[in-house]
């Protein structure tokens, strides 16, 4: 069909994967994902779109640009949606080459291939970049006029995935911008970020199958929203008239303390903290029991403390609603997800709990 909209979206299995291919099979799209071979199931995010008319997956490794370009001879999407990415900004600083070479030069292998390809003039491009680019915060809140100053190899690696765009853009004209994205989470948030990390552990706790919760620095501050309601916006920046970039966050301010504090709130437990630093415990106000404490382990090297987003040009240009899902809102949708999971939880997933408790402290904080 000639006018149809096709999109590719790297990153198909991840979190805003899953919830952006709801949102374009619903808007009619043909949706073609891209998965990395594994040898086992990790399509769980997807398994209900699988067997779609329209939805289709391609074997694609952001390292490799010979399965990149082949993905777009074979599909010739009119956007593409390129999420994949080494997200974890701790795993950053233990895998930095690795690092740099999906998040940054991945970027530069779906532009040229794209050129290669001879899209550049048909197929409009989005990059996941990210809120980290600010890093070492140099104002508050931040907007797209903020200077950058990444603070992780994550980071460092995302921001050249943003220049890259732009001088694409710049150069050749084409179609690509960046949506400079909050943190937004959700159900199905990965286990090793830190919301998703509580929200498990308070429903593991209530349900006597955790006995505490280590966590690193309690006092950092996010802008955090809703992965469902951020990816209509990485559509909408596509259908502008011209190619910009744009900040996507809630505008809204909390702490790690925060997020702790409502989501045991939301399974009974009030909590109060005491002490400060590593020294800080939150403990259950009805019984005296610390559930909560500080582990150097889930400290980074560099952390980024004081994340907030100014969705004003959003709100203005892409005439979205930054607020559509609230703070408290999104820590209860997420606990109560986590309450039925856990309680639904086996022999076998108490295995994999341990798994990634060890993961947590072993490998990634
Ligand atoms: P996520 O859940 O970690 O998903 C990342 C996706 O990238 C997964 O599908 C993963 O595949 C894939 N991937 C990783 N390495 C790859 C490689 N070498 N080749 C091909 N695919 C690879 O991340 P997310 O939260 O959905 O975030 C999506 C994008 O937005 C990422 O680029 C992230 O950096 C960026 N971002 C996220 C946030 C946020 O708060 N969520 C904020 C700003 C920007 P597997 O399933 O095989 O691991
Ligand atoms: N993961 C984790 N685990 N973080 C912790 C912990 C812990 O036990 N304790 C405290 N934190 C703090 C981190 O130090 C950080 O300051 C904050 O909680 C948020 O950490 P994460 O949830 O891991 O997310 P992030 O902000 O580092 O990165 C996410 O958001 C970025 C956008 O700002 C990821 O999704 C990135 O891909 C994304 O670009």
């Amino acid at each position: 069909m000639a006018n149809k909209n096709i999109a590719l979206i790297t990153g198909v299995t991840g979190q805003d994967g899953s919830y952006l291919s709801e949102f374009l099979l619903k808007k009619g799209y043909d949706v073609h994902g891209t998965i990395r071979r594994s040898s086992v199931d990790f399509r769980e995010r997807i398994a209900h779109l699988e067997g779609l008319p329209n939805f289709h997956l391609h074997y694609v490794d952001m390292s490799d640009s010979m399965s990149i370009i082949q993905v777009l001879r074979k599909v010739r999407p009119t956007e593409i949606y390129n999420l994949a990415a080494q997200s974890h900004v701790q795993v950053s600083f233990d895998s930095p080459e690795y690092t740099a070479d999906v998040d940054a030069v991945g970027v530069l292998r779906i532009l040229e291939g794209v050129r290669q390809c001879g899209l550049e003039d048909t197929c409009r491009i989005y990059q996941a970049s990210t809120s980290e680019l600010y890093g070492k915060v140099e104002e508050v809140p931040q907007n797209e006029n903020t200077p950058f100053h990444p603070y992780s190899p994550y980071a460092v690696a995302k921001l050249y995935g943003f220049w890259i765009v732009k001088e694409y853009r710049e150069a050749y004209n084409m179609y690509c911008c960046s949506g400079i994205l909050f943190n937004h989470e959700s159900e199905r948030r990965g286990e090793t970020f830190v919301t998703r990390k509580i929200s498990l552990a308070a429903a593991r706790i209530k349900q006597g199958k955790q006995e505490k919760l280590y966590l690193g620095n309690l006092s950092s501050l996010r802008d955090w929203g809703y992965a469902k309601d951020y990816v209509e916006c990485m559509w909408l920046i596509l259908q502008q008239e011209k190619p910009e970039d744009f900040v996507i966050a809630t505008g809204v301010q909390h702490s790690v303390r925060d997020f702790c504090y409502y989501a045991f709130k939301r399974v009974g437990i009030e909590l109060e903290f005491t002490g400060e630093g590593i020294d800080e415990k939150g403990i259950d106000k009805a019984t005296g029991r610390v559930l909560i404490e500080v582990s150097k382990d889930f400290y980074r090297p560099t952390d980024v403390v004081n994340l907030w987003g100014d969705p004003t040009k959003a709100r203005a240009k892409l005439g979205w609603n930054p607020n559509t899902t609230g703070f408290q809102e999104l820590v209860n949708l997420m606990v109560d997800h986590d309450m039925a999971k856990v309680a639904g939880e086996g022999a076998a997933e108490k295995v994999r709990m341990n798994l990634a408790e060890f993961l947590e402290k072993g490998i990634v904080k």
